[in-house]
C-alpha cells in the first residue's frame, strides 16, 4: 500500500522540475492529482501520464498570481478529484538579479506575488475543502535563498523567507486536523536553474565540492520529502521549513574549512 492511498491531492507548478516530479512521486505512492500549470499543456501531458479516477487526468492552465483564477481552478479540480486531502503549493521561480535598489517596483511585486502571496492564495481556496475531508497537509516550496540568500537575488529571497514565516502561522492555527511544512530546496536541476547549470561549468564545480551529498540536486530529491512531509510518517511534523540542500548550507562558519586544510 502507497504512503498516500485514498488522498486527493493539488500540485501547482506540477508541469515541470520539482512539481512533476511530486506530482508522479504523489501518484506512484496512491494519490489522485490534480496538475496545475501556467503551461497548460504542460500539465495536461503530466496529468495524462498519471491518470485520475477513472483515468481521466486532472489539470488546469492557471497562473497563481492571479487569485481568482487560482480559486477556479482549486474548486474545478476539487470537483474532480471528489474532495481534497494534500495542497503543495509549489509554482514559484525568478528569471533576473539586480541590485536591492535597482528592482524595478513592478518586478518586485510580481516576484512577490508568484512566491509568496500564491501560498496565501492557494491556502485560502483550499482551506474548506482540507477541513471538509477531515483534515490533511500542506506543502509548500520554499527555498535556501529565504535563510541563506545571494546578493542580487532581494525579491525572491524576501518571498522565500515569507513563505517559512507563513508555513509556521498557518501550522498553528490549522492544527491539529492539517499540518502545514514547507520544502527549501538547495541548488536543484530544473528548467528554472538550467541556463545557470549549463552555461556556468565552474559553478557547477563548486556546488558539487561545496555540498557535502556531493552533487547538484534533482527534482526527485524534493519531491520524495515533500511526499514525506504530506504523508502520515510526518505525523508529528508540523509548520517546519526543510532544508533539501545536500548540506550545502551548512559552509560558511567561522573555521570552515581549516579541517580540510590541515587536518584530513
Ligand atoms: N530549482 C532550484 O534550484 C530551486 C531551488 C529552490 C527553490 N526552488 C523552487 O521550487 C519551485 C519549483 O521550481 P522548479 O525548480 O521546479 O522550476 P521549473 O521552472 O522547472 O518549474 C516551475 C513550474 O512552475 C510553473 N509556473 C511558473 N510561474 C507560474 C505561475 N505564475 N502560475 C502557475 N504556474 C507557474 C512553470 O510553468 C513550471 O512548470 C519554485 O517555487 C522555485 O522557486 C527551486
Amino acid at each position: 500500500m502507497g504512503l498516500l492511498e485514498g488522498h486527493r491531492a493539488i500540485v501547482t507548478g506540477g508541469a515541470s522540475g520539482i512539481g512533476r516530479a511530486t506530482a508522479r512521486r504523489m501518484a506512484a505512492e496512491g494519490a489522485a492529482v490534480a496538475v496545475l500549470d501556467l503551461d497548460g499543456e504542460g500539465a495536461a501531458l503530466v496529468a495524462g501520464e498519471l491518470g485520475g479516477p477513472g483515468g481521466v487526468p486532472i489539470f488546469r492552465a492557471v497562473d497563481v498570481t492571479d487569485p481568482e483564477a487560482l480559486a477556479g481552478a482549486v474548486e474545478g479540480a476539487v470537483a474532480e478529484l471528489g474532495g481534497l486531502s494534500l495542497l503543495v503549493n509549489n509554482a514559484g521561480g525568478a528569471a533576473s538579479m539586480a541590485g536591492l535598489a535597482d528592482w524595478d517596483p513592478a518586478d518586485w511585486d510580481h516576484l512577490l506575488r508568484l512566491n509568496l502571496s500564491s501560498v496565501f492564495h492557494g491556502i485560502r481556496a483550499a482551506i474548506g475543502h482540507l477541513r471538509a475531508a477531515g483534515g490533511g497537509a500542506i506543502v509548500n516550496t520554499a527555498s535556501i535563498s529565504g535563510t541563506r540568500p545571494s546578493a542580487g537575488e532581494t525579491p525572491y529571497a524576501a518571498a522565500k523567507a515569507g513563505v517559512a514565516a507563513l508555513t509556521a502561522s498557518a501550522a498553528l492555527e490549522y492544527g491539529p486536523d492539517i499540518r502545514v511544512n514547507a520544502v527549501a530546496p538547495g541548488v536543484i536541476r530544473t528548467n528554472l536553474t538550467r541556463v545557470l547549470l549549463e552555461n556556468l561549468p565552474d559553478q557547477v564545480d563548486r556546488y558539487e565540492r561545496a555540498t557535502p551529498a556531493g552533487r547538484v540536486g534533482t527534482p526527485e530529491d524534493v519531491a520524495d520529502v515533500i511526499v514525506f512531509l504530506a504523508s502520515d510518517q510526518a505525523r508529528f511534523v508540523t509548520g517546519q521549513t526543510i532544508v533539501v540542500d545536500g548540506g550545502m548550507t551548512l559552509h560558511g562558519a567561522g573555521v570552515d574549512g581549516l579541517f580540510d586544510r590541515f587536518i584530513r
